[in-house]
């Protein structure tokens, strides 16, 4: 299959990432089918697709016209066989876990044309094992988008043990086509890379946080306002050449036996996430709002991040 031959993308898991995934595929001009176990996700998806089109016309990202097509372009199917049989490419965006994920790859190698390629969007599990069972390992390929997926430009590209290189390729092109930041990721490797950085950032806000070194706002405000501000434009390797690495590696050597290897979350954070906190999800985690704050907090930041992405990457 050629870049030029496809014409359906299906997404499976209409959540958080599926519904965003969905947006840049029929803005970028592809017929888009949404598919999810719950059909009320599927009526969630399309409002919330509505809304970030909103964000993108207001923003001047696209036109009303522009938009109304691609929200054309979108359609829901509750009946997953049905949502993928015409599909060139399915990605999917089910929970993250590798049993679910297994089971759909099987289902997903026996009913979608021959043809078609089969993606993943997991964040952390490996292609080569979940989806060890199809019989198309050559048309299997991670995808590992950023959320909000329909914002943040970089998407992996991880290859899996068996992926052809036309496959790989194909994600890779058909990336760029819709606007994204496609980066392939020479070995497949739990996290991949991008979630290894982050989790690595995490970790230590966390343990940060628990020891009272500073409230969850000044970290936030603290990282925005430094190391936030830098990376929008210049990775860490290349902060470290400026910065100079006779300086960075002073700092690493002193302060890598002293920062967290924590091989499990620090308590407190558990703590929280086991009371039943997990962030705007249930209205509290580090921070305790309101609904409409919840939603301010949404429009500040796809406002920010419009504004840096039309700076950054769009043409
Ligand atoms: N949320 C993030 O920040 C993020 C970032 C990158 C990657 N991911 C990955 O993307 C995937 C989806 O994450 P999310 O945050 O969108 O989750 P989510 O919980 O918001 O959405 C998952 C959706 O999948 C549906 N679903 C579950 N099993 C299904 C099945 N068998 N068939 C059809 N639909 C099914 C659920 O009903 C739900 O609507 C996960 O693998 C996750 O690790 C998430």
């Amino acid at each position: 299959m050629k870049l030029d031959d496809i014409r359906n993308i299906s997404i499976i898991g209409a959540g958080i990432m599926g519904h965003g995934i969905a947006q840049v595929f029929a803005l970028g001009g592809y017929a888009v089918c949404l598919n999810d176990a719950i059909p009320e996700a599927l009526e969630r998806a399309m409002v919330r697709i509505r809304e970030n089109l909103r964000i993108f016309t207001a923003n001047g990202f696209v036109t009303e016209e522009e938009a109304a097509v691609a929200f054309g372009r979108i359609t829901t199917e509750p009946n997953l066989d049905q949502s993928v049989k015409n599909a060139d490419i399915v990605i999917e965006a089910v929970k993250e876990n590798a049993a679910i994920k297994q089971a759909l790859f099987e289902h997903l190698d026996a009913v979608c044309p021959a043809h078609t390629i089969l993606a993943s969007n997991s964040s952390s599990l490996l292609i080569s094992e979940f989806g060890s069972t199809t019989k198309r390992q050559d048309k299997m390929v991670l995808a590992h988008w950023y959320n909000p997926p329909h914002i943040v430009p970089a998407v992996e590209v991880i290859r899996g043990a068996g992926t052809s290189d036309e496959t790989a390729d194909l994600m890779y092109d058909i990336l760029k086509k819709v606007k994204k930041l496609p980066v392939r990721i020479n070995k497949e490797i739990p996290g991949y890379l991008l979630n290894r950085i982050q989790m690595a950032l995490v970790r230590e806000a966390w343990y940060l946080w628990q020891a009272g070194v500073a409230s969850a706002e000044d970290i936030d405000l603290a990282v925005k306002g430094s190391i936030g501000f830098r990376l929008a434009s210049i990775g860490p390797l290349l902060t470290s050449d400026l910065g100079g690495q006779d300086t960075f590696c002073a700092v690493a050597q002193y302060l890598f036996p002293l920062i967290s290897d924590a091989h499990t979350p620090p308590e407190s954070y558990v703590k929280m996430v086991e009371g039943g906190d997990l962030g705007m999800k249930t209205g509290k985690g580090f921070y305790n709002y309101s609904k409409e704050e919840w939603d301010a907090v949404i429009e500040k930041r796809d406002k920010e991040f419009l504004q840096r992405l039309k700076n950054l990457y769009w043409e």
